[in-house]
C-alpha cells in the first residue's frame, strides 16, 4: 500500500476517524480505499482476544489461549533466549488468531513491592527490564506481529492511576524510569508504545510532547505509533499534537469530531493529522501484508513451552539440603494451590487458559502424594479443622511441601496491596506445619515480594511467582530435581514493607505522587543504606555449585569513548548440570554526584555440565559508567576509578577489579567569588592559580597556633584547617584572609581560571 497516496485520498473525517478505535479492540477500515482495520489484544503473557464483549479489566471472557508465566516470573529467568522464544510463541498465537498487535511488554519499574500490577512488570532494575523487553519484542515481532511497550511513563502504582501525577526529578527519570523504555525502543524497535494513564510532572502522559515526541521520537528514533492506554486520552487534540496517534478504544466519534473541528478552525495543522494516519497505516501494513492465519499453532506444544519457561525462571530462595526431593520418600503436599495453583493475575492481562496443570496432577505420574488443603482462598480465615488435618498429613510424611501464595483478591490490576503479608491463615498454617515437621518446604505463588515471618523455620523456599498455566508440572520438575533451578530475583525482597525506599511517599497525597527517594530504587537503596534484606536482588540457588576465577579486563585505563571487555571463567564444581546467571555490576568509587554503590550493567546465563568451565564475556560502553548530568542534559562519566564487580547476586560479589575511566567531556564550569575551594580543586590547574587565595585564608588559622610545639597536634590542626578552608568560598580570601589579597587580584584570578584550559 502506498500509505502517503492513500492518506491523501482520505477525507478529513476519515483521517480523524482512523486515529481512534472502531470498537474496543479493532481499528477502523475504509473500504473504498482498501484500508483494513486490525485487531489488537492483551498481553503481555498470553492472548486475551475478546471475540465479543470487550473490556479492559478482564471481566468478560476471551478465546481460549495459553497463559505463559507473567513478567515477574520471566524476568527471574535472566534468560534472553528463553524470553525471545516465548515472544515467538505469542507471535504465532497472534497470527493464528488474527491479532495484529499484542499489548505488552510492561516495563514499569517496581518502585514498591505493593504495586498491584507488579506481576505484569519485569524488574526494579532498568537495565534488566530493558534487556528482557528487547527480547520479548524481537521474538513477537519476528512473526510480523506488533508489540506495545507499556505504560509510558511512570505508571508505578494503581492507586488513582488515571488522575495522579508522578512527580520525578530529571536525573531519576532518566536513570530509572525512562531507561527501560529507552533500551527497548532503541534495541528492539517496538511497532507501538502505549502511553500511561497518569500525569508526568503535571502533564498527562497522553498529551505530553516532551515524552511522546522530544524523547521517544527525536532522541530515541521511535518510528512506530503511540496508542493510548484504554481511556487515557484527556484532550484529544492536544494529545495528537503531542504525538499520540491512536486513541483506544473508540470514543464513539466524539473525539474524532473534535479533531475535525480543530483542523477547520486552524488550531490543529492538518499535516499533524496526516502524519498520524500515515504512521498508523504503516504499522498496520506490516501485519496486513504478512498474515499467515492458516499456519496456526499447537496449543499443547505451547503448554509445554510454558512449562519450560517457568521451570527456568523459578527461584530457589532457600535450601538447607532438603531439595531436590527424593522420589522414594513419603511426601505430603499441603495447601489449596497444590490442587488449584494461582498462576496469573487479575485485570486486563487475564488469559482464558485452555488448560491448567496443577502440581498434584503433575506429580501423579511420578508417585503418590498425600494431600491436605490447609487453607481456603475465598477469605482470609484461620480454619482450625483444615490446619489440624494438614498437621496430621504432614506428621506422617518425611517431607511436607506447602503450596502458599497470594490469592487473587490480594493483588490485581486496578488496586495496590496495603501490606506485604501472605494471608494470615497461610502464615499460621506454615508455622504450625513447620513446628511438627522439620522437613518443610514452602512453594510460593505470588506476583510480587511477600514478607516471610517463618523464613527460619522451614528448610526450603521455592519462589514461582505467577507461573502460567503449566506451573504445576514445572514445580514437580524442579522439586524432584529433573530441572535444576536457575532463576534469580529481579527484585529485592525487603524484610518488611517499611524498609522500602518509597514507603513514606507511596500513593502520594491526593493526585500528587512525589518520587522523593529519587534514583534509590530497589537494591540501589538497600545497598547504600547497608540494610539487611530478606533476599537480595539477583539471588537464587542451584542444585550445583559454581566457582568464579580469572576476572580480567581488556585494559586498566580506558577513555569514556572506548569499550571495555570484561571476561571471567565460571566452573560447575558440583555433581549435576546447572545454569548460572553471571551478573556484572559497576560502581563508581568516588563521585562528585550521589550515586548508588553499584548498578547492574551486564548478565549472562550459561549452562554448565559438572566440571565444565566457560568464559563469559561482557562489553561495557560509556553508559555502563555514566550518570545523567542535568546540566549538560546528557550521560556523563566522571574521570576516576570504577569497580567491576562479578556477582552471584547483588549481595554475593565473587570477583572484583578496578579500572580507571577518563572522561573526554569537560563539564562547563564558571567560577565566581562564591565558588568553593573544593569546587576549584576538582581542576588542579585552576587550583594552582587560586593558591594565593587559599594561602591567605589558611595563614590566619596558622597564626593562631604558631606557638604550638606539639607536631602531632600541629598536623591535626593543619588537616582541620584544610577541611575548613576547602568548603569556603573564594571570597573568604578577602573578608576572612590575612589581608594579602585585594579585589583586583581576586578578579584577575577569576578571569584566569574562567579562561578555557
Ligand atoms: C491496561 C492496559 C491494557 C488495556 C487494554 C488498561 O486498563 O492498563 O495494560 O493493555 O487496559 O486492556
Amino acid at each position: 500500500m502506498d500509505v502517503k497516496k492513500v492518506t491523501s485520498q482520505m477525507s478529513l473525517e476519515e483521517k480523524a476517524g482512523l486515529c481512534s478505535g472502531y470498537n474496543f479492540w479493532y481499528t477502523k477500515s475504509i473500504e473504498r480505499l482498501g484500508v483494513e482495520g486490525v485487531m489488537v489484544s492483551d498481553g503481555p503473557h498470553g492472548l486475551r482476544k475478546q471475540a465479543t464483549g470487550g473490556d479492559h479489566l478482564g471481566v468478560n471472557g476471551s478465546v481460549e489461549a495459553v497463559c505463559f508465566p507473567t513478567a515477574s516470573a520471566i524476568a527471574s529467568s535472566f534468560d534472553r533466549d528463553l524470553v525471545k522464544t516465548m515472544g515467538e510463541a505469542l507471535g504465532d498465537e497472534c497470527q493464528a488468531e488474527e491479532v495484529a498487535i499484542i499489548l505488552g511488554p510492561g516495563v514499569n519499574i517496581k518502585r514498591s513491592p505493593i504495586c498491584g500490577r507488579n506481576f505484569e512488570f519485569l524488574s526494579e532494575d532498568p537495565y534488566l527490564a530493558a534487556e528482557l523487553a528487547t527480547d520479548y519484542i524481537k521474538g513477537v515481532q519476528s512473526k510480523n506481529i506488533g508489540t506495545s511497550l507499556k505504560h509510558f511513563l511512570a505508571n508505578n502504582q494503581e492507586h488513582r492511576r488515571m488522575s495522579s501525577s508522578s512527580d520525578i526529578d530529571e536525573r531519576t527519570m532518566r536513570e530509572i524510569y525512562l531507561a527501560p523504555f529507552e533500551g527497548a525502543v532503541i534495541n528492539a524497535k517496538p511497532w507501538t508504545v502505549m502511553c500511561s494513564y497518569n500525569k508526568i510532572n503535571g502533564v498527562f502522559a497522553s498529551q505530553n510532547p516532551r515524552t511522546l515526541t522530544d524523547i521517544l521520537r527525536k532522541e530515541w528514533g521511535f518510528n512506530g505509533y503511540v496508542v493510548s492506554d484504554w481511556g487515557a486520552v484527556n484532550d484529544r487534540v492536544e494529545a495528537l499534537k503531542a504525538g499520540l496517534e491512536l486513541e483506544m478504544p473508540s470514543s464513539r466519534g466524539i473525539n474524532d469530531k473534535r479533531i475535525v473541528a480543530a483542523v477547520k478552525s486552524g488550531s490543529l495543522d492538518e499535516k499533524i493529522l496526516d502524519r498520524a494516519v500515515e504512521r498508523i497505516l504503516t504499522v498496520h501494513n506490516k501485519y496486513l501484508e504478512n498474515r499467515v492465519p492458516e499456519v496456526g499453532y499447537d496449543k499443547e506444544e505451547h503448554h509445554q513451552l510454558a512449562r519450560k519457561v517457568i521451570s527456568e525462571s523459578m527461584v530457589l530462595l532457600k535450601n538447607d539440603g532438603i531439595l531436590p526431593l527424593n522420589k522414594s520418600d513419603d511426601i505430603a503436599f499441603i495447601g489449596k494451590f497444590a490442587e488449584k495453583p494461582r498462576y496469573q493475575g487479575g485485570g486486563s492481562s487475564h488469559v482464558n487458559s485452555f488448560k491448567v496443570t496443577s502440581a498434584l496432577e503433575a506429580v501423579k505420574g511420578i508417585k503418590n502424594i498425600t494431600y491436605a488443603k490447609g487453607y481456603d482462598v475465598k477469605e482470609d480465615k484461620i480454619d482450625d479443622a483444615l490446619i489440624k488435618e494438614a498437621i496430621e498429613v504432614a506428621k506422617k510424611a518425611k517431607v511436607a511441601v506447602i503450596f502458599a501464595g497470594l490469592p487473587d483478591s490480594f493483588e490485581s490490576e486496578g488496586y495496590d496491596r496495603s501490606h506485604m503479608s501472605l494471608p494470615s491463615c497461610q502464615n499460621r498454617l506454615i508455622q504450625e506445619i513447620a513446628a511438627v515437621q522439620p522437613n518443610t518446604v514452602v512453594v510460593l505463588h505470588n506476583g510480587s515480594a511477600v514478607e516471610m515471618p517463618w523464613v527460619n523455620d522451614v528448610k526450603g523456599i521455592l519462589e514461582l511467582y505467577l507461573g502460567g498455566q503449566n506451573v504445576g508440572a514445572a514445580t514437580i520438575d524442579v522439586l524432584f530435581g529433573d530441572v535444576n533451578p536457575s532463576g534469580r530475583l529481579a527484585e529485592t525482597f525487603p524484610l518488611k514493607l517499611e524498609d522500602n525506599p518509597s514507603y513514606l511517599f507511596y500513593f502520594g497525597e491526593k493526585d500528587t505522587v512525589e518520587y522523593r527517594e529519587g534514583i534509590f530504587v530497589g537494591y540501589r537503596y538497600y545497598d547504600k543504606k547497608k540494610l539487611d534484606v530478606l533476599f537480595p536482588f539477583g539471588h537464587g540457588l542451584s542444585y550445583t555449585t559454581f566457582d568464579y576465577s580469572n576476572l580480567r579486563t581488556s585494559a586498566d585505563i580506558i577513555k569514556d569513548t572506548d569499550t571495555l571487555t570484561v571476561k571471567v571463567d565460571v566452573t560447575n564444581t558440583g555433581s549435576v548440570s546447572g545454569k548460572e546467571v553471571v551478573q556484572l555490576y559497576v560502581g563508581d568509587k568516588v563521585s562528585s554526584v550521589i550515586r548508588p554503590i553499584k548498578e547492574l550493567k551486564g548478565f549472562e546465563k550459561i549452562d554448565l555440565t559438572p566440571g565444565e568451565t566457560k568464559t563469559v564475556s561482557f562489553n561495557l560502553g560509556k553508559r555502563a559508567f555514566a550518570y545523567y548530568n542535568t546540566e549538560i542534559k546528557d550521560w556523563h562519566v566522571e574521570t576516576g576509578e570504577f569497580d567491576i564487580l562479578i556477582g552471584k547476586s547483588s549481595r554475593d560479589i565473587v570477583c572484583k577489579k578496578t579500572v580507571t575511566v577518563e572522561s573526554t567531556v569537560a563539564l562547563p564550569v564558571v567560577y565566581t567569588v562564591n565558588s568553593s575551594f573544593a569546587d576549584v580543586m576538582l581542576n588542579p590547574k585552576a587550583m594552582e592559580v587560586c593558591r594565593p587565595l587559599w594561602n591567605s585564608v589558611a595563614a590566619l588559622f596558622k597564626d593562631e597556633n604558631a606557638n604550638d610545639s606539639d607536631p602531632a597536634k600541629a598536623a591535626i590542626i593543619e588537616a582541620m584547617t584544610a577541611s575548613m578552608v576547602k568548603v569556603m568560598p573564594l571570597r573568604a580570601a578577602i573578608n576572612f584572609g590575612d589581608g594579602s589579597i585585594t579585589h583586583e587580584q581576586m578578579n584577575e584570578i577569576l578571569e584566569k581560571i574562567n579562561k578555557p584550559h
